[in-house]
């Protein structure tokens, strides 16, 4: 039987999902709040609809006669899209809104590993008051991370002791006025993301990635969704061990057990502390921008995961090459406080040369296409080293020019990568 898949979300990941499904035999069809024109030159259709909207994504996934979806971003995961195409016999992979609740209710998230004995648990409160979240951030002893329990984009965090003292973090919650925080333990450390594929019980991992939340070199400034990572030609990164890697995928593992049922991505942010790994958060989704380092290098059949998780049978054995990725974002001048859209993109597939490219949020025009106020592009260079990836991803940039776009290029380079392997030398004593 021939698959017609329906693709929910038009950013950077989404993009990367419709090339590794451009491969299959499916028949694609996508549809997102924007046009993503990498997205649309694969795709059979393209509908721009309010994704959040579980009625608007039925309905298109009908007309196009969908026999799987699959749901990129949390929003639509938060707004019940999944358990609506389910109800419509469309096979989502993604969890329904209330699985999605480990990464959209932090509180929930953080309670839930608590309860099922989850490893890697930091120490944490969770307060619907913000008066005694205060109090609890002057008696406690130690530097915290304040986090609201809903979505942010990845922007809502504060970390005491980093980029803000105490009396700050006060603040923050006194203003933001958010209905319930999380309080937790700094973690220290370097942090690394692991995703996996579950279904149906079964939970296939993918290489360790490494991504850069902070909007300026050095890691300086605001978190942003993220401005681009690496990963290395194994499954781990060159500043932890194996054994390190293996820790997360037990704490994956743990979570799926715990969770029964669940299905999609499981996303596992991991902080490599001193003691060990220990959670970040989860995601209920691919990362993005981790995932356009990922499926380049899957070689496994993307549709035959996702038919095989529909039917109920196990799911296939992963296959990756065994390459470096290193991916960077183009995001426009001023991202993410005071973001100028409207520079022209001035690169598109075909001169990106060696790297592959990822469209994000821009607006495509009739004379060109635009940047909006959100990440633009996606560079992605895939060679046996992260050095050579990194290079290739350069060159792609060098040709899209700086006008109006702002990149980080330190990610990759070997500099970079030195500190987090020196980072972790020196917290450890060695
Ligand atoms: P999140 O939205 O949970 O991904 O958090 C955004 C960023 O805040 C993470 O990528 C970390 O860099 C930082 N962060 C979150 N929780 C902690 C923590 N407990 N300790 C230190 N940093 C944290
Ligand atoms: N790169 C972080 C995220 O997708 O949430």
């Amino acid at each position: 039987m021939s698959e017609t898949v329906l693709l929910v979300g038009g950013g950077g990941r989404e993009h990367a999902i419709a090339r590794a499904l451009s491969d299959s035999s499916a028949d694609l069809y996508a549809c997102a709040g924007n046009r993503n024109p990498g997205i649309a030159a694969i795709a059979e259709g393209f509908e721009t609809l309010d994704t959040e909207n579980p009625t608007a994504v039925v309905s298109y996934a009908e007309d196009v006669g969908a026999t799987l979806a699959v749901v990129g971003p949390e929003g639509p995961l938060a707004a019940g899209v999944a358990d609506a195409l389910d109800d419509a016999g469309i096979y989502a992979f993604g969890p329904e809104a209330d699985e999605a609740r480990i990464e959209t209710d932090k509180a929930f998230q953080r309670r839930f590993m608590r309860q099922h004995d989850v490893p890697g648990c930091p120490d944490f409160e969770t307060f619907d008051d913000m008066e005694a979240a205060c109090e609890y951030i002057d008696d406690y002893d130690g530097d915290l991370a304040v986090k609201p329990a809903g979505l942010t984009g990845g922007k809502g965090v504060r970390v005491t002791g980093d980029q803000i003292t105490k009396e700050e973090a006060k603040e923050y919650l006194q203003d933001a006025d958010y209905e319930r925080v999380v309080l937790e333990e700094r973690l220290v450390g370097e942090e690394f993301t692991v995703q996996a594929f579950v279904a149906n019980g079964d939970l296939r991992v993918t290489p360790a990635v490494q991504d850069h939340k902070r909007a300026y070199e050095g890691d300086e400034g605001p978190n942003t969704g993220g401005m681009g990572s690496y990963s290395d030609a194994g499954l781990a990164l060159p500043f932890m061990t194996d054994e390190d890697y293996h820790d997360a995928v037990s704490v994956l593992e743990a979570t799926v057990e715990a969770l029964d049922g669940y299905k999609g991505v499981l996303y596992g942010q991991f902080m490599l502390t001193t003691e060990g790994v220990k959670v970040v958060e989860f995601n209920a989704r691919f990362g993005d921008p981790e995932a356009m380092n990922t499926l380049p290098v899957l070689n496994t059949d993307f549709l035959d995961v996702l038919t095989r998780a529909r039917e109920g049978d196990s799911l296939p054995e992963l296959s990756f090459s065994p390459k470096a990725t290193v991916c960077k974002y183009a995001v426009p001048e001023g991202y993410p406080e005071n973001p100028k859209a409207g520079a022209k993109v001035e690169v598109d597939e075909e001169s990106a040369g060696d790297a592959i490219l990822f469209y994000a949020s821009v607006d495509d025009r009739e004379d060109g296409i635009y940047t909006t106020t959100s990440r633009a592009f996606a560079v992605v260079g895939v060679a046996d080293s992260i050095s050579e990836a990194e290079t290739i991803a350069e060159d792609a940039l060098a040709v899209a020019g700086e006008d109006g776009l702002d990149v980080r290029h330190d990610i990759g380079k070997s500099d970079l990568v030195q500190r987090r392997i020196d980072h972790m030398a020196e917290l450890r004593g060695e």
